[in-house]
């Protein structure tokens, strides 16, 4: 029996800016998930920090975190079976030279960092990301 899962997704700066959201949505709907969350805000570059610091010891940080705190992103919450995996299927490899056809990053991303779209990589981390973004009480039961 398969059961439901969470993830956490992010429609980067440079996606939002070139008007790709309802598109990059479109696409996820298209693949099954339910949106029981969303909404569009613009972060600091402290809660950036925050929400990649996993990342902090990397030499892109500095770069990642002025990116993702440079205008405005939107945030999604998404249900599906195995939806973790499933949305960084269709998110694409990282650098979008390497995407496959009909993935996000292979549509819409521009550069490994102007890439479009984020997505939970583990149980986890999307736990963790969800509730940076979201209360419970914002979330579609
Ligand atoms: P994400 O966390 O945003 O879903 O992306 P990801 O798992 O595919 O990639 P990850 O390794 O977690 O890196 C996080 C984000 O940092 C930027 N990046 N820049 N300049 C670089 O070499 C570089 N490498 C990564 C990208 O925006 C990447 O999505
Ligand atoms: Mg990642």
């Amino acid at each position: 029996m398969q059961t439901l899962q969470r993830t956490f997704s992010i429609v980067k700066p440079d996606a939002v800016a070139k008007g790709a959201t309802g598109d990059i949505i479109s696409m996820i709907q298209e693949k099954g998930f339910r949106v029981i969350g969303m909404k569009m805000l613009e972060i600091t570059k402290h809660q950036a920090e925050g929400f990649y610091a996993v990342h902090a010891d990397k030499p892109f940080f500095d770069s990642l975190t002025n990116f993702m705190s440079s205008g405005p992103i939107v945030v999604l919450a998404l249900e599906k079976e195995n939806a973790i995996a499933d949305l960084r299927k269709l998110m694409g490899a990282t650098n979008p030279a390497n995407a496959e056809a009909g993935t996000v990053r292979k549509k819409w991303a521009e550069s490994i960092e102007r890439n479009a779209i984020h997505g939970s990589d583990a149980d986890n981390t999307a736990r963790f990301e969800l509730s940076y973004f979201f209360a419970g009480y914002e979330l579609n039961q």
